[in-house]
């Protein structure tokens, strides 16, 4: 992990996060969708404006991780619980995006992007955390095992028209 580094992203960050993003999405996920579904996705969930949002609000944290040449090579966001949990509690967080580029998996760089949000969650007192992630994605679900992530629940994850199975993971308050 020489030459890179991890740091809160700024306004400034918002084209570079949202081109990411979508590259990042498409790379993992695009094969499972239409192209208008994915497209569809893309357009809300990656526009700049849903960057720029999430830079600019108090309560989300967003985090870019760069390469010495200065390109983003992966990034997180996390916030408030916005996932369809029931008898949450009022100060649950939730893990929002964690994405590597897929030239940098499997290095480390994931690993110290989630010390960096649990780090985050400790400062606001360590409240319950969730996340969803994606039934099929195996890997992701072995790496959030890894932190104390538990599957406890699942909902539907909207791509476009297209509906996901997402499972529901939850890192309990210690
Ligand atoms: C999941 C992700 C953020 C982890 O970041 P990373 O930098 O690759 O993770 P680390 O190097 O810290 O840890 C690697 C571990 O993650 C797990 N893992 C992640 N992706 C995996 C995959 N595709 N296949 C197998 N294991 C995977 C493994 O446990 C792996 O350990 P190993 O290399 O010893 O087998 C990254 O792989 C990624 O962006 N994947 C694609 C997008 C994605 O799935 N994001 C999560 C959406 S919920």
């Amino acid at each position: 992990m020489r030459d890179i580094t991890i740091a809160e992203a700024t306004a400034g960050d918002v084209p570079a996060l949202s081109k990411l993003g979508a590259d990042t999405f498409t790379a993992k996920f695009g094969p499972l969708y239409a192209a208008a579904d994915l497209q569809a996705f893309i357009d809300t969930a990656h526009s700049a404006a849903y960057y720029a949002s999430a830079v600019a609000s108090q309560e989300t944290a967003v985090w870019k991780a760069e390469s010495v040449s200065g390109g983003l090579i992966g990034y997180a966001l996390a916030g408030p619980l916005g996932l369809p949990v029931e008898d949450a509690a009022a100060d649950a967080l939730e893990i929002k995006r964690l994405y590597v580029s897929t030239a940098y998996q499997s290095a480390g760089l994931g690993g110290l992007m989630m010390e960096v949000m649990l780090g985050w969650a400790r400062a606001q007192g360590d409240p319950s955390l969730y996340l969803g992630v994606y039934s099929d994605n195996t890997g992701a679900q072995k790496f959030y095992g890894r932190y104390g992530f538990r599957r406890i629940g699942q909902y539907q994850f909207p791509v476009g028209s297209h509906l996901d199975l997402e499972y529901i993971y939850l890192k309990a308050r210690q």
